[in-house]
């Protein structure tokens, strides 16, 4: 068994640390963060994902956690799974980075293994520091992560491919062990090729999901269902069904910087990446269009009482980073609306970014008096709602469904409107 040490307590680095753990190896995770070191301790977890709790619990004998760099001095692997925000020239600021590098000691055991989703280049970036550093004996590993929130433990323990790219020495063969037993095709590759495949992956996911937004906006236009059109495209196995649900737009931290940089690291290198443009400007405007509709249904809003279900960027999850609520929020207040939103486990994510908002505590209060309502997060217990009560609690009838979840006959049998994305 192996010792491994994790920088970044959040979603990456704590699913990787339970996971690890569970397999038997000895993991320490660090945070630069005291307060989440102290909850983490005491057995909370610092956002909402379902089962790590537990898995944290089980393992704890397994799992230590840490402010002190020099506590991961033992760990062969250091998995960095920490913030690499982009800055403006498209590069990421691997300042979270350098600070772990120069923490450790010269060493020629150590593999530092990027989890973390960094620019083309970065792996290069890194292994001057170490040169320049006197560090030249630690390895690189670029192991990009795929798991989705929301389901990041069964993503993390089954997942599609498991990628390592390295420079042909000793740690990549040891993170490709590591990883055996989630017994995943392998893709061994250089660096830059696996910082690529992590950008490009999620590149190409947001790039499906505006273009079935576009084609929900044709539908609309035409009389179509987007629906029934994206059920007999993703039967067709070059194109497959996943991602093809038309709505709100994308949101999350992941598409949002990984399209800009993806980018903007194109425009460095010369290269103008123009479907990119238009993947990111479908997605603002399709946050914005439902606006219109409501606006088609009710007139001006000013005064009009719009409740939102749902205020995370999707269900399962309390992360309001890069969330369709945001702007629509912020578009139906400047059209001088009353938001009424509710969601089961965002609220205090929520409360941060948009403290003037009116919070309910159920949907049932968010709908009441209502002139419409508009689903933005797919929760299932917006989808269970009995439709004939929401009817005798709103005061209008408009019910718009941003991520067609919802049943249209029953709402419609309620005597309420429905108006999905791109449904008939
Ligand atoms: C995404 C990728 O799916 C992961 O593979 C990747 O590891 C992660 O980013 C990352 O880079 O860290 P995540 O952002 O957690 O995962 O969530 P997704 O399930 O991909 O959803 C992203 C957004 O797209 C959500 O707002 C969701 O509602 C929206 N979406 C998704 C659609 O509008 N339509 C779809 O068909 C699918």
């Amino acid at each position: 068994m192996s010792r491994v040490g994790i920088f970044g307590a959040g979603w990456v680095g704590l699913v990787t640390g339970v996971c690890f753990a569970e397999l038997g190896h000895e993991v320490v995770i660090r945070d630069v963060v005291p307060e989440k070191i102290e909850a983490l301790r005491l057995g909370h977890v610092p956002f909402h994902e379902e089962d790590v709790p537990e898995l944290l619990e089980r393992h704890a004998g397994r799992l230590s956690y840490t402010l002190d760099v020099a506590d991961l001095a033992d760990s062969e692997f250091l998995f960095v799974c920490v913030d690499t925000p982009p800055t403006y020239s498209g590069d990421a600021d691997l300042s979270a980075v350098h600070a772990v590098v120069d923490a450790m000691p010269a060493s020629d055991r150590h593999a530092l293994v990027m989890k973390s989703t960094v620019p083309v280049g970065t792996g290069s970036a890194i292994k001057r520091r170490f040169a320049e550093t006197g560090k030249a004996g630690f390895r690189y590993v670029s192991c990009p992560e795929f798991l989705k929130e929301g389901s990041a433990l069964a993503d993390f323990r089954r997942p599609d491919r498991v990628v390592v790219g390295d420079d042909g020495d000793w740690a990549g063969d040891a993170v490709a062990r590591l990883y055996e037993p989630f017994a995943a095709p392998l893709i061994r590759t250089d660096i830059a090729s696996a910082e690529m495949i992590k950008l490009a992956s999620n590149a190409f996911l947001a790039t499906k999901i505006s273009f079935i937004n576009e084609i929900a906006n044709v539908c609309e236009a035409l009389g179509a269902d987007v629906v029934e059109v994206a059920r007999g495209m993703g039967l067709d196995a070059r194109i497959g069904p996943k991602f093809l649900h038309a709505g709100l737009g994308y949101g999350g931290s992941c598409f949002t910087k990984d399209v800009s940089a993806l980018k903007l690291l194109a425009g460095n290198s010369g290269y103008h990446f123009q479907l990119l443009n238009a993947v990111i400007e479908v997605n603002e405007l399709q946050k914005r269009r439902v606006v219109s509709k409501l606006q088609r249904h009710l007139g001006a809003l000013a005064d009009k009482r719009i409740a939102l279900l749902g205020l995370a960027f999707k269900p399962n999850t309390d992360d309001m980073r890069g969330a369709s609520s945001i702007v629509l929020a912020a578009r139906l207040r400047a059209e001088g609306a009353e938001v009424r939103a509710y969601d089961p486990i965002a609220e205090q994510e929520a409360r941060e970014l948009m403290p003037e908002l009116h919070y309910a505590s159920s949907a049932e209060e968010a709908l009441g008096g209502a002139d419409a309502a508009v689903l933005v997060t797919e929760w299932p217990e917006f989808v269970q709602l009995d439709f004939s009560r929401v009817a005798a609690t709103m005061r209008g009838k408009v019910v718009i469904d941003g991520r067609n979840a919802l049943d249209p006959q029953a709402v419609r049998a309620a005597g309420l409107i429905y108006e999905g994305v791109g449904r008939r």
